[in-house]
């Protein structure tokens, strides 16, 4: 198999919203604080009529049906989340009802992959290295990642979100992975865990979330290096070589830094450049711990990277602006963004970063494929954007007000409580479920989760 890649993908996100301004408001902090200051527009959220499985039923059945995929042509299932509802069972096992349903297809292999925001970058390479490999058997894999991302109250609450991205991968995309490529950094840290199993919240560290995430963005832009000048040997390796960027989003203002952060990494690894001499008083930090949480090289490089993050970043952004962080979805919405904001990728590459607390963390990349082999039902990356249709899906949504939200919010982590007791019927209304929709109808008194779809 050739050119294995990103043959169709689309993203549930739920009906309701809440506000970013509106949230700085009734949080009574300063104007701007989440807007710029984080960088984010709105925030995606459900209460206790969804979970996992039914955003991943939602998210598959939204995708199989819009682009007319037999289930019987799947060979692989991977799904990659931390919005863990069950300590042994599967969020995939529970899919696999889809499939008894569609043609009773259960000769499909994988389960789940837990590591914060990481584990569907590890489902996605699961599934490309299986179709690399001598065990597959000319069928399609299926990628599912997301997450329901929820803080308690105070300042890491405006960086949640919700969303599940579905991706088919396959030979001949029109979005192609370029496997001989990849940076990966893993190391033991406690920026962002959750050992509290009562509860949906994670206990988080956030300055130092930050600094390990752009530590590992540095561990990775230079292994990829590394690997890059290995197979080129004659090529220096340059982020210039790159036409989008597509970078895990916990809230934007991260995005801008992580950009501008290469930018810096560019100038250590090439300080004569002219074009960088603006970063010559910052030369000795290096990549040292008083260069990551640093106001003056910020101001720096933010300043250097305007320009090109406009072109190269931004079109990347628009879904993570909207949702929030959808954990292991959020990198993969970046595509999709990418997918919905430019129409012709033909031959323009892509270098994707992909980080999940605690650490595990990925450079890869992807570019647009421009031969002539791509799978007829699949047909261009612009038809995925359209297909998609995300920017009148996020104009449809509905705005819930903060007190709305946080009453919402409380309802989930009553609910969450209450299942672990016993039989439990969800407050929420369905009035916060759209039609077509998975949603949980009641939990028995063996704690089995039962979905209806509305
Ligand atoms: N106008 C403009 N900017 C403002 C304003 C304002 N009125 N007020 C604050 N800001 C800026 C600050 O200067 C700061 O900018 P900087 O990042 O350039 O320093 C930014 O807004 C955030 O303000 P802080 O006071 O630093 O925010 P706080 O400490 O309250 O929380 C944080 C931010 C740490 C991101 C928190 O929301 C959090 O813990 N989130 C969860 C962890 C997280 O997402 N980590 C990222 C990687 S790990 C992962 O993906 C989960």
């Amino acid at each position: 198999p050739v050119d294995i890649g990103i043959l169709a993908m689309d993203m549930y996100f739920p009906k309701n919203y809440v506000n970013q301004t509106d949230l700085e408001i009734y949080d009574k902090v300063s104007k701007g604080k989440y807007t710029i200051g984080l960088g984010q527009n709105n925030m995606a959220f459900s209460g206790d009529r969804e979970d996992i499985v039914s955003m991943a039923m939602t998210s598959v059945k939204m995708l199989m049906e819009k682009y007319k995929i037999d289930y019987n042509m799947i060979g692989r299932l991977e799904v990659g989340t931390e919005t863990i509802i069950d300590k042994s069972k599967s969020v995939k096992s529970a899919l696999m009802q889809l499939f008894q349903d569609n043609g009773n297809n259960t000769s499909i292999e994988g389960v789940d992959t837990m590591n914060a925001c990481y584990g569907g970058t590890n489902a996605l390479f699961n599934s490309v290295q299986w179709i690399e490999s001598s065990f597959w058997d000319g069928r399609y894999a299926l990628v599912v990642c997301g997450d329901i991302a929820v803080y308690s109250v105070g300042p890491a609450r405006p960086t949640g979100g919700a969303g599940v991205v579905s991706m088919l991968i396959g030979p001949n995309a029109p979005l192609v992975m370029e496997t001989s490529l990849r940076g990966t950094h893993m190391e033991n840290v406690h920026d962002f865990y959750k050992p509290d199993l009562t509860s949906e919240y994670p206990y988080v560290d956030g300055k130092l979330s930050i600094e390990c995430y752009l530590r590992a963005l540095d561990k990775c832009y230079e292994q990829f290096k590394k690997r890059y000048e290995q197979l080129n040997p004659n090529r220096k390796f340059s982020i210039d070589h790159y036409d989008y960027f597509c970078f895990h989003s916990p809230y934007n203002r991260l995005v801008q830094k992580s950009y501008a952060r290469l930018k810096y990494n560019e100038f250590l690894n090439d300080p004569d450049n002219q074009r960088y001499k603006d970063f010559l008083p910052f030369k000795n930090l290096s990549t040292g711990k008083d260069s990551y949480i640093n106001p003056k090289l910020d101001q720096t490089s933010l300043k250097l990277s305007q320009d090109d993050f406009k072109k190269k970043v931004d079109p990347s952004t628009l879904l993570s602006k909207e949702l929030g962080n959808s954990y292991c979805g959020s990198v993969y919405s970046g595509i999709l963004s990418l997918l919905s904001n430019v129409n012709n990728l033909q031959d323009k590459r892509i270098l994707v970063f992909s980080y999940g607390s605690g650490l595990a963390s990925s450079f890869f990349s992807f570019r647009g494929n421009s031969s002539n082999n791509i799978n007829k039902q699949f047909p261009s990356t612009r038809n995925i954007g359209e297909i998609a249709n995300i920017k009148e899906r996020l104009q449809n949504r509905t705005k819930i007000n903060p007190d709305e939200f946080s009453r919402i919010l409380a309802t989930r982590e009553k609910s969450h409580l209450s299942i672990i007791k016993g039989a439990h019927t969800p407050i929420d209304t369905l009035d916060n479920i759209s039609n077509g929709t998975f949603y949980l109808e009641k939990v028995d008194d063996k704690l089995i989760r039962h979905y209806k779809l509305k």
